[in-house]
């Protein structure tokens, strides 16, 4: 029998309770409301696992929402219900989200404005692991540090969703690119065409052998002390991108205070003459302007989406996990043993 535009939708979703270990996510079912006008219905085909969760299981993302909730933060599926005042020609479509959370679901209403269309012939696993990891390097390579052909740049974590993204579009605009990876995955980010650290070492003694005129750009989610050696590698000119803290994921206590040290940190080096920048990215820094974050967010991912078409980005896809083993899922995503995106498939 065939489902009418009228049939009640379950949707599956995976819930995060509380601080909970990961087989501590629960498999739940809800009748999914019907797209209100300006909304749509994805069938949902890949969701991924991003550092986020890791965060928001512990308590520690900074602006999650209370628990119980859905995590999720973005998709690729295909439109199978549109709400009064939406172009009936989406349906069918393959498309891509930004949700934050929300995204651990088989079925999800989203607003129609925040859809981003995914190329004919993109595998949707292989899409997913472009859309936050993708919309991040690029924003943080072009936008914030705006670094050019030829220049070098450091990239911490360079075999993680994000990391190997960034990597791989630095490699495409011509930039020389140093990745921080632990000795398993040393084979994985050259392979992604950078040369490889070990962060086990003494990062800035490697790094400073290898670009020993300095960074143009150091892109660094770790935080805590060594921040202090990413600013200190750069050249004069140079940009220090910080975007998260994950050397504090385990500590206890407030959740925001890792970051406000860290905005001061930055803040206090800005006001210095060392004729080097330091910037906190956020990804969502610019939602208060609705309209230029949604265009932003679809040229930069449309962009990404372009270069994966036609090869010249390649989708890391650590694992397909189905929806429903989203703890397990989420384990291997936190084992330190790959290299990609773990990603979900409903
Ligand atoms: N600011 C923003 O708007 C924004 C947006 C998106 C993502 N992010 C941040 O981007 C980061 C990466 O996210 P992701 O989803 O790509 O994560 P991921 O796939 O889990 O990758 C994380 C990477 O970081 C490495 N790593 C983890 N803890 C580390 C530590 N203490 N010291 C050194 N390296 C460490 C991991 O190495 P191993 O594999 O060896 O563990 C891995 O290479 C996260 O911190 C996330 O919060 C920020």
């Amino acid at each position: 029998m065939t489902a009418t535009n009228q049939d009640p939708i379950t949707a599956v979703e995976i819930v995060l309770p509380g601080r909970v270990d990961p087989d501590g996510l629960k498999v739940t079912h809800r009748d999914l409301p019907a797209p209100r006008p300006g909304q749509v219905v994805v069938r949902v085909e890949a969701t991924g696992v991003s550092f986020a969760e890791q965060q928001m299981r512990r308590g520690k993302y900074y602006d999650q929402p209370p628990f119980p909730f859905v995590p999720g933060y973005d998709l690729v599926g295909i439109v199978t219900r549109v709400g009064a005042g939406v172009d009936g020609g989406l349906l069918g479509r393959r498309v891509a989200a930004l949700t934050k959370v929300g995204g651990w679901s088989s079925h999800i209403v989203l607003d129609a404005a925040d859809l981003i269309a995914v190329p004919d012939g993109l595998d949707p696993a292989a899409a997913e692991t472009f859309v936050v990891n993708g919309i991040t390097a690029w924003q943080m390579l072009h936008r914030i540090a705006k670094v050019r052909r030829g220049q070098t740049i450091l990239v911490h974590g360079a075999n993680g969703g994000v990391g190997s993204t960034l990597v791989q579009l630095a490699r495409a605009a011509g930039i020389r690119v140093v990745g921080t990876a632990s000795t398993r995955h040393a084979a994985a980010v050259e392979a992604l065409g950078a040369t490889w650290v070990d962060y086990r070492g003494n990062v800035a003694e490697q790094v400073g052998t290898l670009a020993p005129n300095g960074l143009d750009a150091v892109f660094d989610h770790i935080g805590g002390p060594g921040i202090v050696d990413s600013f200190r590698l750069l050249a004069p000119g140079g940009t220090l991108v910080s975007y998260g803290t994950a050397s504090t994921k385990n500590q206890e206590g407030n959740s925001r205070l890792p970051v406000l040290k860290l905005l001061a940190r930055l803040f206090w080096w800005n006001t210095l003459p060392n004729k080097r920048n330091a910037h906190f990215y956020n990804l969502w820094a610019g939602k208060r302007n609705i309209g230029r974050f949604r265009r932003q967010i679809a040229e930069d991912l449309g962009a990404v989406f372009g270069l994966a078409a036609s090869g010249v980005v390649c989708a890391q896809v650590a694992a397909r996990i189905p929806l429903t083993e989203a703890g397990r899922a989420m384990e291997l995503a936190e084992s330190g043993t790959v290299a990609g995106k773990v990603v979900l498939v409903p």
